[in-house]
């Protein structure tokens, strides 16, 4: 009998193969690198979050060693009971500095992953109203799954009231807004749209924010430590103010496993919000700490990240890129970030042409439905500033034949 749920989901996961559907692991041998052996070949890549090109920085090795020398390898503990070592609350106070001329009062919180701390600020904010209130969710369109999941957590956890608007389509958010007659409000949005690799409209959202009387939460996963001037990020590139009271309604996420090169990530907002996450974010109090050694190696990358020559490096990539790619077929989507993805449509299309610069030893995946609506599978390329001229060159030279030959 206990083999119906093996033949269960073996039918599922057959049906997942026959519908291009099913993802397989690469086994990488080597560090995060432009160039990667798998299975034993050395493959050019394109798709890592390591957009500065820190992950395999001899500087964050050395400060990881040093850390783990002298707090061990794990924390022991939750943050709450005895999991929270210095290295955590000195990488806080750094990480809430990174926000401060853009968020009032600015404190910070750090978490192992993005994936809790949208987890935590969500569900917290929601659940902070009593048994006759209930808080309006406005959640992007086009958010990531992270978002997506603190969203439905709210919904079923907290009854928020959950609504979806169209990706970049602010009108429609007012519309909704404004038929609003709920006393509490939260606008959910990526920062920098992982998939598509386009901008929030920041300055645009923090103002509805403001005349709807809501809080506003950008998850910034892709845009800290690569977009603004100094890395800060999304509130840094729209020009946000710690001067300007509506700022005490961002609710900022960052994460630190992409252009900070490591692994973990931090919510920064007024000191009063983060306090309330820390009493009831459920995914920062039931879960152990991250070793602190990671928090000691993440301080180092604050201080790399802080020189503008990784950013410079990554924006003169991607300059070239977009420069010199000449596409018939596909089109790229209109992007000015790291992410920089080719829309090929079709699922067994993209797959396809994933395959073929495989075999040219490119790295390059599709992303297909469900992380991608119906029908808009694509190439998802990524810059680092690690990535050299003539390799991009290979890149553009191998798509251009594959696109001609198809
Ligand atoms: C927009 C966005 N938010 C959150 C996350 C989750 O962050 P983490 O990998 O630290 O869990 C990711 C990707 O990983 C992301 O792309």
């Amino acid at each position: 009998m206990a083999l119906k749920y093996i033949n269960h989901f073996n039918h599922l996961l057959d049906d997942l193969e026959q519908r291009s559907l099913k993802r397989t692991l690469k086994i990488c041998d080597s560090a995060s690198a432009p160039v990667m052996t798998i299975d034993g070949q050395a493959m050019l890549t394109f798709c890592s979050n390591d957009y500065l090109g820190l992950a395999n920085h001899p500087e964050l090795a050395k400060a990881i060693t040093e850390g783990l020398q002298r707090f061990g390898s794990g924390s022991g503990a939750s943050h709450m009971i005895s999991g929270h070592h210095r290295p955590h609350d000195v990488l806080e106070k750094a990480l809430a500095k990174t926000q401060a001329a853009f968020i009032p009062e600015v404190h910070a919180l750090f978490f192992s992953t993005g994936y809790m701390a949208n987890l935590a600020a969500i569900t917290a904010i929601s659940g902070s109203l009593g048994s006759n209130q209930v808080m309006s969710i406005y959640s992007e369109e086009l958010n990531h799954a992270s978002l997506i999941d603190g969203v439905r957590l709210a919904s079923k956890q907290n009854q928020a009231k959950v609504q979806v608007f169209p990706h970049q389509n602010l009108s429609a958010l007012e519309q909704l807004l404004a038929k609003d007659t709920n006393q509490f409000k939260l606008i959910v949005t990526d920062g920098v749209f992982s998939m598509d690799g386009d901008l929030a409209k920041v300055t645009e959202l923090l103002k509805l924010a403001d005349q709807y009387d809501a809080l506003i939460l950008v998850d910034d996963a892709h845009g800290f430590g690569v977009v603004g001037q100094h890395g800060g990020g999304i509130l840094e590139h729209a020009d946000i103010r710690n001067t300007d009271e509506a700022a005490a309604r961002i609710i900022y996420i960052g994460t630190l496993g992409k252009a900070a090169g490591i692994s973990g990530a931090f919510i920064a907002a007024h000191k009063t919000l983060i306090e309330w996450i820390t009493q009831k974010g459920r995914s920062y109090i039931y879960t152990t700490a991250s070793p602190p050694a990671m928090a000691h190696g993440l301080l180092k990358s604050l201080e790399l990240m802080s020189d503008d020559s990784y950013r410079a490096s990554l924006n003169k990539n991607i300059q070239h890129w977009k420069k010199t790619l000449r596409l018939n077929k596909w089109s790229l989507m209109p992007s000015d970030t790291a992410i920089q993805p080719i829309m090929i449509g079709k699922t067994e299309d993209a797959l396809q042409v994933a395959q073929q610069l495989y075999q040219k030893n490119i790295w390059v995946p599709a992303i297909r439905p469900p992380t991608v609506p119906a029908d808009t599978a694509r190439l998802r390329i990524t810059f680092s500033a690690s990535h050299t001229t003539e390799q991009i060159d290979h890149l553009i030279q191998a798509l251009m034949e594959i696109e001609h030959d198809l």
